[in-house]
């Protein structure tokens, strides 16, 4: 019988069209966003992240233990000097690759509390606060609103909609074990330092297949695609430059379902009688104002996972409740879309 079956969908492919359909009704459509959070399946009764402990290290993650990481000098595009796999993934201390593009950095953000388990802020947000889809974007936020939200994480009213979510659960381990003094700096760091673009959407049927590394995407060798589904698929341009060297210039090729850049800009424009124009109170060009946001182009992902917590109620947030209460799954992913294309 599979023998039988087997040739039957290797004949489809020649002729086409019954496994093209078949293709088709395989397209990944779910109903809540859990590709935001590096999944493509929703949570099973009882699957959860452990609890990051206190006292330290902090850490609960399982990176590869930094001894074993390659010590050999690379450099990155327009680097001043090498530096080596190891050495970018130092827990107390990553490398400082473009020194001279950033202000002077507090020490929690370059070499974060070993004393308190504490990592460094650059390690996982970059010191150039670009962030990576899998934590968030920091650069050029106003210090009122970091300050705001990691005294959320702290009293536990910003958590992740998704509890197999490992880094959001450190997150929260680290605000819990910062002084005001630390977190003030760090605020006044990253609100010091400036935007730049990260990436180009493109609209698509399929996506190169690709592997989730703790929520990152990750493209696979060759030329094997799957279909998008109802998902956005960012990936890295040079993605061993920012799995090993923790590139902090990384450009990302961001993938989304054909006509979602249009559908997203007339939701976040109009409303569309879903929810509300974002421009009254992110800015006329969605690049923040006074201590709310700039949600345009920074990561679609990091976005939509923000508006699924704030759903979810997992991220309390009384003035988005209402924005995003009858928002979709596809909502979400035209919104990202939209907004990841903006400058
Ligand atoms: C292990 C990686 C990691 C490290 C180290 C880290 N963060 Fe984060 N941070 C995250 C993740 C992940 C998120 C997003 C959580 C989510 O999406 O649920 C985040 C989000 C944030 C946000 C919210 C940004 C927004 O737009 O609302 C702030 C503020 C923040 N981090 C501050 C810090 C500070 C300050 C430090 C250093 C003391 C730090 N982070 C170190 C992983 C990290
Ligand atoms: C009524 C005012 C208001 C409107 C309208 C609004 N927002 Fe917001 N938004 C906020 C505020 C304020 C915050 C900061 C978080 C908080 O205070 O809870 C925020 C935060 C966010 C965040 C989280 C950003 C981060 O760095 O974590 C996202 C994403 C977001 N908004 C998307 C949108 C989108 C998309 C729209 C339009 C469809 C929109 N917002 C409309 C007030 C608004």
């Amino acid at each position: 019988m599979r023998k039988i079956l087997t040739t039957i969908l290797l004949a489809g492919a020649v002729t086409s069209t019954p496994l093209l359909n078949a293709q088709q009704a395989e397209a990944p459509n779910p109903e809540a966003p859990w590709w935001a959070y590096g999944f493509q399946w929703a949570p099973k009764a009882g699957e959860e992240a452990r609890e990051c402990g206190v006292p330290t290290p902090i850490s609960c993650f399982n990176p590869r233990p930094i001894p074993q990481l390659e010590d050999v000098p690379r450099i990155l595009p327009g680097a001043p000097k090498p530096f080596s796999r190891k050495q970018a993934s130092e827990w107390w201390g990553p490398a400082d690759w473009y020194p001279n593009d950033h202000p002077a950095m507090p020490d929690i953000v370059s070499k974060g509390a070993e004393h308190k388990g504490v990592r460094a802020c650059s390690l996982c947000h970059s010191a150039l606060g670009k962030g990576r889809s899998e934590n968030s974007s920091v650069a050029a936020l106003p210090a009122a609103y970091f300050l705001q939200q990691l005294e959320l994480f702290k009293t536990g009213q910003r958590k992740s909609a998704d509890p197999r979510k490992l880094n959001t659960k450190e997150m929260i381990a680290m605000a819990k074990a910062l002084s005001p003094e630390e977190a003030k700096a760090a605020a006044e760091y990253y609100a010091s330092v400036a935007w730049t673009p990260r990436g180009k959407v493109v609209e698509t049927a399929n996506v190169p297949k690709f592997r989730s590394a703790g929520g990152l995407y990750l493209p696979l060798e060759g030329e094997a695609t799957e279909p998008i589904g109802m998902r956005i698929i960012e990936m890295p341009n040079r993605p061993d430059d920012l799995e090993y060297l923790r590139d902090p210039k990384a450009d990302w090729t961001i993938y989304a379902p054909v006509g979602s850049i249009e559908k997203g800009k007339a939701l976040a424009t109009t409303g569309g009688g879903k929810t509300m124009a974002c421009g009254v109170c992110h800015g006329p060009n969605l690049k923040g104002l006074a201590s709310v946001p700039p949600i345009a182009g920074r990561s679609p992902t990091y976005m939509t996972r923000q508006m699924y917590d704030m759903q979810q109620g997992a991220r309390v947030s009384p003035l988005m409740k209402a924005v995003v209460a009858k928002l979709t799954n596809e909502d979400f992913v035209a919104i990202g879309a939209y907004l990841a294309s903006l400058e």
